[in-house]
């Protein structure tokens, strides 16, 4: 019997967390070298569909997992959006290079692993907004009130300027990028993090939401940058973005000593990527200086680095 599988690639958000979550807008990238793939092959008859993830420790039962449970959650609904009534005698297994809880968007990209797997399996491809629908609903699990930025960029695959509850937009890249990001190697679970934004915001809503304006603002020039360049100018943006999530709250002594660290060691600009408080940076480094600047934030006390390019895409 063929084996069916299905990858998805990892995220960076660059410009505009937890703003997004209050109706601002955020740009968000895949990172397509990292990927979390899913693949399903038939098990014994009778025995139902088992999920094995051996990089995140679970082996899951569907038929008698708890209804909250990620994995099983995400296989459900993709066999209800294809009409499908009970699981299949079926082994997913999970395999992830993708750091977990570390801002990168992990558990988005396993759950269109398995979807897009499921999907080729039964033979009927889903697009992107179906995948994106469906990571949506296991995002809720981690994340609470997910903003959606995490699922949408993860299924469509490409640079995405993003505002709650309006159509994606793809964003056109008129600049070669190089990222460098450098994970703490501190988990950061996204839900705390956005609990304590909520809280600040509702005892300050004035200050949060001109915050929240104020870091708006910056996504739209870092639009406008990621079209037209210079690499330097979508650095200063993610400097100027960085101070206001400092103002936030949502850095962390790491993460200043982090951005601190890829600037001196010749970046144009370096933020917090994701909820913040641990999780990973993200630096805009001159083309040929990715490995300079890595090693640098090694050095600064990153768990580790990547280094990641956003090129040019066709208008
Ligand atoms: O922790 P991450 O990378 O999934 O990013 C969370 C981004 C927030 O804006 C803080 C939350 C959200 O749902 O958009």
């Amino acid at each position: 019997m063929s084996i069916a599988s299905g990858s998805a690639a990892a995220k960076v958000i660059l410009f505009g967390e937890h703003a997004v979550v209050y109706g601002r807008p955020a740009i968000a990238a895949p990172l397509s070298h990292l990927r979390a793939r899913a693949s399903i092959k038939s098990a014994s008859l009778g025995e139902g569909c088992i999920v094995l993830a051996a990089d995140l420790g679970q082996e899951v039962v569907v038929a008698e997992a708890a209804s909250d449970d990620p994995l099983a959650l995400i296989v459900r609904n993709t066999l209800d959006r294809l009409s499908i009534s009970s699981a299949p005698d079926w082994i997913i297994t999970i395999q992830s290079d993708i750091p977990i809880a570390s801002g990168l968007g992990s558990g988005a990209a396993v759950s269109a692993a398995v979807v897009r797997a499921i999907a080729a399996r039964v033979g009927s491809p889903l697009d992107a907004a179906d995948i994106s629908d469906l990571v949506y609903e296991a995002e809720r699990l981690h994340h609470g009130t997910p903003s959606g930025i995490d699922n949408t960029v993860v299924a469509y695959e490409q640079p995405i300027y993003y505002m709650q509850g309006q159509r994606p937009e793809p964003l056109h890249v008129g600049v070669d990028l190089t990222l460098v990001i450098a994970d703490t190697g501190i988990p950061s679970p996204t839900k705390a993090v956005v609990a304590d934004v909520r809280k600040a915001w509702e005892a300050e809503p004035s200050r949060l939401e001109a915050l929240f304006d104020d870091i708006g603002r910056v996504v739209d020039r870092a639009r406008a940058a990621l079209q037209t360049g210079p690499a330097e100018a979508v650095g200063r943006l993610m400097d100027d973005n960085q101070r206001l999530l400092v103002e936030l709250r949502v850095s962390s002594p790491v993460l200043t000593r982090l951005c601190d660290a890829a600037r001196r060691a010749g970046a144009y600009g370096a933020k917090l990527s994701g909820a913040g408080r641990g999780g990973n940076v993200v630096a805009v480094v001159p083309e040929g200086a990715a490995n300079e600047v890595a090693l640098a934030l090694r050095d600064a006390g990153a768990r580790a680095t990547y280094v990641s390019h956003l090129r040019q895409s066709p208008p």
